[in-house]
């Protein structure tokens, strides 16, 4: 893809999950829109072959896990008090475990990383937003946050609790300049692991997803989708849900 624009030039982005799949094009993308780039992940071997593909621009990487404030942090203070973009985009999935087989790790780890990393980032970079009178929140939901059929019960609570968070900020800050707004991708070209866990939700959504599911897009497609909500070309746009997805969610 050849990016051609400077939407983000002089600006600040944070991006999580930035070591691969949606994270790493839209890092990459920011980056190749004159963004400064905060690249967080917890593999730090996937962010030093970011760092190293990227080093004509202006990427700083945090390696470490998002749950922990201590990381969440360091990312900002990496940021010298200035952040433009937020974008919460690392998630993982739950095996596909429905309601009566869900284990308490599972589910406590999918909202630690999925929705509680992205209250702890956000608390931690609104003041930041605040005090400049800008800034732009985009947050990773999912089609598991439009529908009950396309992940497990903690993976679909949890980008169901996104899609909550996002309109709430997008309403409580939108007098201080700060648009909240969430991507919903369909299936994405990624590294994200899915197994099937479960028997009973092999049997209930395995048919459903068959039938369905769009042809999986690149992860591009949705950095499209992440920078244009980050930039000012949306800049009327607040608490909204773009679903980037083929057009799953209108069946
Ligand atoms: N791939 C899809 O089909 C799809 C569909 C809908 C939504 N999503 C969402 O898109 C987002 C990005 O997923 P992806 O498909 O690009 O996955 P991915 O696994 O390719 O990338 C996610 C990145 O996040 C990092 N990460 C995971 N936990 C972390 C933590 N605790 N701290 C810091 N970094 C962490 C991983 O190391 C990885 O590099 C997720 O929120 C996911 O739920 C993906």
């Amino acid at each position: 893809m050849s990016i051609t624009t400077d939407r983000f030039a002089g600006k600040t982005a944070i991006v999580t999950g930035a070591g691969s799949g949606i994270g790493r094009a839209t890092a990459t993308r920011l980056a190749h829109e004159g963004a400064r780039v905060i690249a967080a992940d917890v593999a730090p071997e996937r962010l030093v072959e970011l760092a190293a593909e990227l080093s004509a621009y202006n990427v700083v990487t945090i390696a470490g896990d998002i749950t922990a404030e201590e990381v969440v942090q360091k990312i900002v203070a990496a940021a010298d008090g200035r952040v433009d973009v937020l974008a919460n985009i690392a998630g993982i999935m739950d095996g596909f475990l429905p309601a009566a087989e869900i284990d308490d790790a599972t589910w406590e780890r999918v909202f630690n990383v999925n929705v509680n990393s992205i209250m702890r980032l956000s608390r931690a970079v609104l003041p930041l937003m605040i005090a400049h009178n800008s800034g732009a929140i985009v947050n990773v939901t999912s089609e598991a946050g439009l529908r009950g059929s396309a992940a497990g019960v903690a993976y679909t609570a949890s980008k169901h609790a996104v899609i909550g968070f996002t309109k709430n900020t997008a309403v409580m800050y939108a007098a201080h300049g700060i648009r909240t707004n969430a991507v919903a991708p369909g299936a994405v070209i990624t590294n994200i692991e899915a197994p099937m866990k479960s028997q009973h939700a092999a049997g209930v959504v395995g048919p459903l997803l068959q039938v369905v599911v769009p042809a999986p897009a690149e992860a591009d497609r949705l950095a499209a989708a992440i920078t244009w909500l980050a930039s000012d070309d949306a800049d009327n746009v607040n608490g909204q849900v773009l679903a980037s997805d083929g057009g799953w969610s209108a069946i």
